[in-house]
């Protein structure tokens, strides 16, 4: 449960030196000595009385030890709800409705900003039930405050996949089967929602269409989008959020190819009741099982015969999948995101 401590992170050091002469050699040198340990961009404050040196860097999180934190929270949470659901799904759909908004018509949307804190997109029906999982991560970044709530949502969603598969939640016998994610911070928050975009274009569940996909408007091609919607092999509807209802595998809270092996060889029907009493929710779908769903947009997925390959594909290997989600959920994530490497000098200021 621990943070571990980075040692290189020097955020912020303080030096007082009490003289009677102001401003002496001895400052300076002292100034210089501080200067050697930050980094190039630390801005040294001096004051007069007493006479204070003050280097502070710019803030660098320990990525590592926030992974951590995010890991052991899902762990935690899962442990104290004890009935076999977890944050994993919620915190893979978090960095997904994040960065899912992204335009590449006009650039607009993505996960920079972390935008989904303010309306309009915290009241976006499509985000409902997503305050729990910013609710949960207030801990993480309380613990980790130099690390940005743009970066900290979609890291939330590197962890859930990554740690999905090699936790004790899962009693997976293959330990570390979640993909690892490429990952990079630098994503900057925004003070308001003045920015995000007007309308929801988050795709919608109940219509089983290649266009409701959104895949043309965030950029992305048929393999790119079949692999990042088998996210589904995670988490679950709920009633209460979405109007939904159940879990697309029976194990939840492993990331694996269970979505699109299930999605060809089922039997998927119209959901006609649930628990004894006619299904008054939603159209959905349901396995033989009656324990099982598929929404009308995942259903599109072997009824278009593009998505369908790749379904089928992906059904049989899934290190395919593996490796296709690792790279397509990384270029979701970095969607209209500048990272301060990737900069040109003018935007540094
Ligand atoms: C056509 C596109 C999509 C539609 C219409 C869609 C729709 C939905 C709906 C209705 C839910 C249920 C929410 C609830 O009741 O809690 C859900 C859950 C979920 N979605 Fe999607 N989704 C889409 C694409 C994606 C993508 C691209 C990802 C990730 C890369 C993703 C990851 C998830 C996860 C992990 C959950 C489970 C959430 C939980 O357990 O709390 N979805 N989705």
């Amino acid at each position: 449960m621990g943070t571990r401590r980075n040692p290189k992170a020097l955020k912020r050091t303080r030096a007082r030196i009490s003289t009677s002469i102001m401003f002496s050699a001895n400052t300076m040198n002292a100034a210089l000595r501080i200067s050697r340990y930050a980094a190039p961009t630390a801005v040294l404050a001096f004051s007069l009385s007493p006479v204070t040196v003050e280097a502070k860097e710019s803030a660098k999180p320990d990525v590592s030890a926030v992974k951590k934190s995010i890991a052991d929270l899902i762990e935690d949470d899962a442990e104290r709800r004890g009935d076999g659901t977890s944050l994993t799904g919620t915190f893979v759909r978090l960095a997904w409705h994040c960065a899912g908004t992204y335009s590449k018509v006009d650039g607009s949307g993505g996960s920079n900003g972390a935008r989904m804190r303010f309306d309009p997109e915290a009241s976006w029906g499509a985000n409902a039930g997503l305050g729990i999982a910013r609710n949960a991560l207030e801990a993480v970044k309380e613990k980790h405050p130099d690390i940005s709530y743009a970066d900290l949502y979609t890291l939330a969603g590197v962890v859930a996949v990554e740690e999905a598969g090699c936790s004790t939640l899962n009693s997976c016998p293959a330990c570390g089967r979640g993909p690892k994610i490429p990952f990079r911070i630098g994503r900057e928050d925004a003070d308001s929602g003045e920015t995000s975009p007007k309308e929801c274009g988050l795709p919608d569940a109940d219509k089983g269409s290649r266009k409701n996909t959104n895949s043309a408007r965030m950029g992305f091609n048929d393999r790119e989008i079949v692999a990042l919607l088998g996210a589904h092999a995670l988490g679950r509807c709920h009633t209460d959020r979405s109007g939904y209802w159940g879990p697309w595998t029976f194990a939840e809270n492993t990331f694996s190819n269970e979505y699109f092996r299930l999605l060809v060889e089922e039997r998927w029907s119209p959901k006609m009741s649930h628990n004894g009493k006619p299904w008054d929710g939603p159209d959905q779908f349901e396995d033989s099982t009656g324990k099982l769903m598929m929404l009308p947009s995942d259903m599109v997925l072997v009824q278009d015969p593009a998505f369908r390959k790749v379904v089928e594909l992906y059904a049989k290997d899934e290190n395919a999948f593996f490796r296709d989600f690792a790279s397509a959920f990384s270029k979701l994530l970095e969607l209209g995101v500048t990272f301060p490497s990737t900069k040109p000098w003018y935007q540094f200021w």
